[in-house]
């Protein structure tokens, strides 16, 4: 078996496409399945990053980084937000996600950005070095609608103490009403992280988004 992680190429275009909607689209989600590729499809070339994960030869896995702002109070700090991160069902829990994961933490480093935000599981981006961006100063993009558990980040050695604020997001992510969560899924989301012991590093599943 080979496995190989490489920036994904033009000719990748319909692959990642699959990729997004197999894995957000899993169990009857089609259509979400669809939002998710469609948002991915409509960020400007310049304005993301992407890597794609092949086994044999096929695309099983992609991961996206888009440019984002922190509305710090001296400057507008360009910062990278993870989305999506998809490994197509039948090849899930083989440590592809972790993989493509540390790659793009490895991209957004080398890139000289200060940090990469992301909504997503406490559980599975706290155990690969993400941490709870509240306890660094910053507030979500979508303030009322991500719980501060989800809201993570990975800051990098070019952090400085003042590039904190609000996470910026690009409009597109606000044109297609993919910040934060919505009801009745936000109110889901929130009874069961009350009910949790997110400090012990417990944590309930992830905003799927
Ligand atoms: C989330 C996802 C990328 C993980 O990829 P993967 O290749 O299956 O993950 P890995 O093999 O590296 O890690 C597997 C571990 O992650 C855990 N895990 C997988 N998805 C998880 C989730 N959504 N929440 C919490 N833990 C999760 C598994 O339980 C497994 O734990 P174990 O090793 O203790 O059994 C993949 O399941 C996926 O594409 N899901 C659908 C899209 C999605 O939800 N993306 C993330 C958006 S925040």
């Amino acid at each position: 078996m080979t496995v190989e992680i490489r920036p994904e190429q033009p000719a990748d275009r319909h692959a990642v496409r699959r990729v997004i909607e197999a894995a957000f689209g899993d169990q009857g989600r089609e259509e979400h399945g669809r939002d998710v590729a469609d948002l991915w499809g409509s960020i400007g070339r310049h304005q993301r990053a992407s890597l794609v994960l092949e086994e044999n030869g096929r695309v099983v896995g992609h991961v996206g980084l888009s440019r984002a702002w922190v509305d710090a109070r001296r400057a507008l700090v360009d910062v990278w937000l993870l989305s999506p991160l998809a490994i197509v069902p039948e090849r899930q829990r083989a440590g592809f996600g972790t993989a493509l994961l540390a790659a793009a933490v490895q991209t957004a480093r080398g890139s000289g950005a200060p940090g990469l935000f992301l909504e997503g599981s406490p559980l599975y981006y706290g155990a690969r070095g993400f941490v709870r961006a509240d306890r660094h100063g910053f507030v979500p993009a979508a303030l009322e609608r991500t719980p501060r558990a989800a809201f993570q980040c990975a800051l990098f050695d070019s952090h400085e103490d003042w590039m904190t604020g609000q996470l910026v997001y690009p409009g597109i992510w606000w044109e297609r009403d993919a910040a934060g969560l919505r009801d009745p899924h936000l109110a889901e989301l929130e009874k069961r992280f009350a009910s949790t012991p997110l400090e012990a590093g417990e944590a309930p599943p992830p905003p799927e988004r």
